[in-house]
């Protein structure tokens, strides 16, 4: 998705604004750009392509300056093209715009300026942003770029800047996310934080329906209507280096790397010695989980496969109903959200546009809701009545792979802590499960090590057309996760379902060689897994198993075993997806594909 950035202070502007596009890179994107304001002298560069083509014309003619905005692109209206690049210009080029997001009613609006004899160079909902804040500029940016929101349609967050008024920006935020750092003597703008944090990690969240005027001595936010607002900013205690690759080839193998310190990280503080589990930011009384009646979990994608995890974890320990529905069909249904509900959101980004509003829908509907992302501030946090803040650190590769890990810790938690207060799990079965959970850092840093296996298995699959995964309950989940990461960055056909399933359909696929990964781990339904297992094996699947170390059962069956430490199967799924993400990497890698950013993927889907 786009990405934007904005610098007011006394820097050359086009380094800052051309670090923060690098740092959004992760997003994805397919052109980039910036406008600088260098007195009164509006400058714009912009190209279609990687960040590279756009620093190669900057290398050229580079834009002096102070104060000015960039933006990197991921095409929703218009092809990738330099025209359809941003930043846009009115017509008298003194007005520039960056935007994310969607404009509804673009073409309305168009429509009035091609009446008056415009034409437009791009075929953007953006451009005309520029043309409407021109238009109603009587001397004031703010004012215009206000009255500009009162025109425009849609879930967006604007970014606009005037040559008439240097040393200043005014954005405004209308769904799609924005935040301010705060620096001394200089401002930044962002629609992530990652991209300030090498500068300031003072942050002020821009809301819904507000507009924030920046210059080099901080910023100013109101309401639409012109209410000023105070907000205090928060501290966000991210490493800028975590948002670096500190000497590995890709993010994603870094972050895989960070695992055990996230896992780490997110247990951190929250399970006491004598069994009491303490959530910061999740606080909903007493009864609350004695009266509890069901559980909604809704999210997308890797999400979605955490909350996979999740629902048997709910389910098993705390003995309520759990539906989980992706947030995309979920917002669009008529749900029979009744009763005592929760909802679990979850999100890494916490600004995925179809999960905040299936999370807007229940809330509608009378549950409450927690969040469970790894986004401080983000909008899903400040929508949720409760909060439990993953601790993966800045997840820049686009395939999520530490966010994911964090979130089944999470949900460990939330499961335990339910448990406890529902009655269902005594003190001493908390301390074991606390025991349990606090070995897996290690348990994953030994999975790390010994890689070797799955990187050999990567080779021999590289040139298959289509692979399945395979695995019962838990097994299941993981399975449907490595399938996506697979997709993801590898671009091969890959297939997950439970391991019962097959026969009912997709056997008929299976034919000699074709690889068939099976996850199992889970011991009440290991002979089943076992017996779907010898059905590929018959019709000649090379079957890849990945099984505890000490299982020697496996190895009758399997063509090649991937290992992992044992752990109390319900923890299972946070070490078997190790492997698995790393499968998934080395196969990619022995493709040459563009690993941390994956073709037609963004990191962050903030439109529906
Ligand atoms: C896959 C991946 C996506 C996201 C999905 C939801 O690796 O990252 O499937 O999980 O787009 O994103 P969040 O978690 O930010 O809501």
């Amino acid at each position: 998705m786009c990405g934007i950035v904005g610098y007011v202070g006394q820097r050359a502007a086009q380094s800052v604004l051309v670090d923060g596009l690098r740092t959004l890179e992760y997003r994805g994107y397919d052109s980039a750009g910036l406008a600088i304001v260098d007195g009164d002298q509006m400058q714009v560069a912009k190209a279609q392509g990687k960040l590279s083509r756009l620093t190669a014309l900057l290398d050229e003619t580079p834009l002096p300056g102070n104060v000015g905005i960039g933006h990197t692109r991921w095409a929703t209206h218009g092809v990738p093209s330099d025209a359809n690049a941003h930043p846009h210009s009115d017509p008298t080029g003194d007005f520039v715009v960056v935007h994310n997001g969607i404009i509804e009613n673009y073409l309305a609006l168009k429509e009035h300026f091609v009446e008056l004899g415009h034409d437009f160079g791009s075929d953007t909902d953006t451009e005309v942003l520029a043309y409407v804040i021109a238009e109603e500029y009587d001397g004031d940016l703010k004012n215009a770029v206000r009255k500009a929101m009162a025109r425009a349609t849609g879930a967006y967050a604007l970014v606009a800047m005037t040559a008439k008024e240097p040393g200043r920006i005014v954005a405004a935020r209308m769904i799609s996310p924005l935040i301010v750092g705060l620096g001394s003597d200089e401002t930044f703008l962002a629609s992530d934080i990652p991209a300030v944090l090498p500068y300031t990690n003072n942050i002020l969240v821009v809301e819904d329906g507000e507009i924030v005027d920046v210059t080099a001595d901080g910023a100013n936010i109101e309401t639409l209507d012109g209410t000023p607002v105070e907000r205090d900013p928060f501290v966000v205690d991210w490493d800028p280096g975590r948002a670096e690759k500190n000497g590995y080839d890709h993010f994603m193998l870094k972050e895989i790397y960070e695992q055990p310190d996230v896992i780490e990280q997110t247990i951190g503080g929250r399970i006491s010695s004598d069994g009491s589990v303490e959530l910061d930011g999740v606080d909903w009384g007493e009864d609350f989980a004695v009266n509890l009646e069901k559980i909604w979990i809704t999210a997308c994608g890797t999400a979605y496969h955490a909350g996979l995890v999740g629902r048997e974890l709910f389910e098993r320990i705390l003995r309520v109903p759990v539906e989980i529905a992706y947030a995309h069909e979920l917002r669009y249904r008529d749900p029979l959200i009744t009763g005592t509900t929760l909802t679990l959101a979850i999100s890494q980004s916490g600004e995925t546009a179809d999960t905040l509003a299936a999370a807007r829908l229940a809330q509608e509907n009378g549950s409450r809701l927690l969040a469970l992302t790894n986004v401080v501030g983000s909008t899903l946090s400040r929508d949720a009545d409760d909060v439990l803040y993953t601790r993966a650190g800045p997840e820049i590769a686009v395939a999520s792979t530490k966010a994911y890990v964090a979130m089944l810790v999470g949900q460990a938690l939330l499961a335990i802590k339910l448990g406890a207060e529902r009655g269902m799990l005594n003190d001493s079965e908390v301390v074991e499960m606390k025991a349990e959970l606090q070995e897996l850092p290690a348990k994953a840093a030994a999975v790390l090590e010994s890689t070797a296996e799955v990187a050999e298995i990567a080779k021999t699959i590289c040139d298959v057309d289509d692979l399945y995964f395979i695995g019962r309950g838990l097994d299941f989940a993981v399975a449907m996760e490595g399938s996506l990461k697979l997709k993801e960055i590898s671009y091969l056909h890959s297939e997950a379902m439970p391991a019962g399933e097959l026969k009912h359909g997709t056997l008929a696929l299976v034919t000699e060689g074709t690889p068939v990964i099976v996850v199992l781990t889970q011991q009440h339904i290991y002979d089943k897994t076992i017996s779907g297992l010898q059905e590929v094996k018959a019709r000649g699947a090379r079957v890849i198993a990945l099984a505890y170390e000490d299982d020697l059962e496996v190895a009758k069956y399997a063509d090649r075993v991937i290992r992992i430490p044992r752990t109390a199967d319900m923890f299972a799924p946070v070490l078997a997806a190790v492997p698995l993400q790393l499968l998934a990497y080395h196969v990619a890698l022995e493709l040459g594909h563009d690993i941390d950013q994956p073709r037609n993927l963004a990191k962050s889907v903030t439109v529906e």
